[in-house]
């Protein structure tokens, strides 16, 4: 008989958008009138840069010309967009075109560069954090069971993160193989200064461990001080994989572009790991489309630049409206000035799943309860600055009416 992959028996529940969009299906059957405003799921509103749509344009007519269609690209990604990368994003660091791989998705690269490692190696998680690293690391047999009582799983280091140590996790005191690090922080919008990752890249090169660093936000980055990438490290590249994404610096969660960085450098038994990336990439992915790796192309020009700015600082606006106005009600708020996360410390010591029923059903305000994150997690709450303007200064009205 067949037999499944049971370690997705071990996942818990539901994935934690979905339980979301129940809870809110149900609550807008029932009050048909109501009009409810998401600040709970991170996905952009505002439409793509026009620099994007021009070059998409002139892709698809490329593709209807049978001069310069174009079929199967590059698993790793055109070399014209990754020397736009290397150029730009890794302006004066060490990271050329051949170190960046292009793919559909920031998750979905994390879904895949686990296959590169043993599944005996162990692994450090922040927490709160983006939940996918967890769960794929369960589902590749990384994790023992879930422990109902600290609702963490077994054999997962989990590096808390919370107001009394300043969302800054601290090192572990053992070894860990693979330490996953997501900054600026989803949920928590919070950031690492140099000093504080440089500490991470000298446990990694004393314990020969690999840091998969998730800079997926690292565009929303307002302080000159904070590092936009691992790689401003020293010896950064000997340890740390990077990822980052247009989905929400460009707003292509729909169109789906993203990046890895896999150093040279990074050495394991002689093999370097790229060259092992490119051969699993080769056997189970086909690239992008052409039409998609052009949009992203041209976020690198002067207008594209422009154009992006202005959405990061829209965005950004809102999150400071939100962060004034629980500031003005005296609610704590972490995160909001290098990202587009605010994470709120929840009044009157009320569970996270209880102030999300209470937020949707008082204020109609639908937000992503802390727990969702981690254990570390419960008591906070996740308010997003996707959201229009005028979305963002309603559900403030309203929070105003219930605080
Ligand atoms: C921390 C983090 N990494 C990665 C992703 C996924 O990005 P992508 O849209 O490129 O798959 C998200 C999306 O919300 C995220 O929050």
């Amino acid at each position: 008989m067949v037999q499944l992959n049971n370690n997705f028996l071990k996942l818990q529940d539901n994935y934690l958008f979905s339980t979301i969009s129940k809870k809110v299906s149900n609550y807008k059957k029932n009050n048909p009138n109501k009009n409810i405003i998401n600040m709970g799921i991170g996905d952009v509103v505002l439409p793509l840069p026009e620099v994007c749509i021009e070059a998409m344009q002139k892709a698809i007519i490329e593709m209807g010309n049978k001069d310069t269609f174009k079929g199967y690209g590059p698993e790793q990604g055109y070399e014209f967009l990754r020397e736009k990368i290397a150029t730009y994003d890794y302006e004066n660091l060490p990271i050329s075109p051949d170190e960046i791989f292009i793919s559909d998705g920031a998750k979905c690269d994390i879904g895949r560069i686990i296959e590169l490692f043993d599944t005996n190696n162990s692994i450090a998680v922040p927490d709160p954090v983006y939940p996918v690293y967890v769960d794929t690391n369960v589902i590749a047999g990384r994790s023992g069971n879930f422990n109902n009582i600290n609702n963490k799983f077994e054999n997962i280091e989990y590096l808390t993160m919370n107001a009394e140590n300043n969302f800054v996790p601290s090192i572990p005191q053992k070894k860990v193989d693979l330490i996953y690090l997501c900054f600026p922080n989803n949920p928590t919008g919070t950031v690492l200064n140099k000093e504080e990752l440089s500490k991470w890249v000298e446990y990694a090169k004393q314990y020969n461990s690999i840091i998969l660093y998730d800079s997926a936000y690292e565009a929303f980055i307002t302080d000159p001080s904070i590092p936009h990438s691992i790689y401003e490290i020293e010896d950064a590249t000997k340890v740390a994989i990077e990822f980052r994404s247009f989905s929400k610096t460009a707003g292509f969660t729909g169109l789906r572009c993203a990046y890895t960085v896999i150093p040279n450098n990074l050495v394991i038994n002689n093999t370097k790991l790229l060259d092992l990336y490119r051969r699993l990439i080769s056997t189970k992915f086909n690239g992008v489309s052409y039409v998609t790796q052009k949009a992203a192309e041209a976020l690198y020009s002067f207008d594209g630049f422009m154009q992006v700015n202005k959405n990061i600082e829209y965005y950004l606006n809102n999150a400071k409206i939100i962060k004034d106005k629980l500031n003005e009600l005296s609610i704590s708020s972490f995160g909001g000035e290098n990202s587009p996360y605010i994470w709120l410390k929840i009044p009157n010591n009320m569970n996270s799943w209880d102030f999300f029923d209470m937020l949707l059903t008082t204020a109609n305000i639908v937000g992503t309860p802390g727990s969702g994150f981690g254990p570390t997690g419960e008591g906070y709450f996740r308010l997003t600055a996707f959201n229009s303007l005028e979305n963002t200064l309603i559900s403030m009205d309203r929070l105003e009416h219930i605080f």
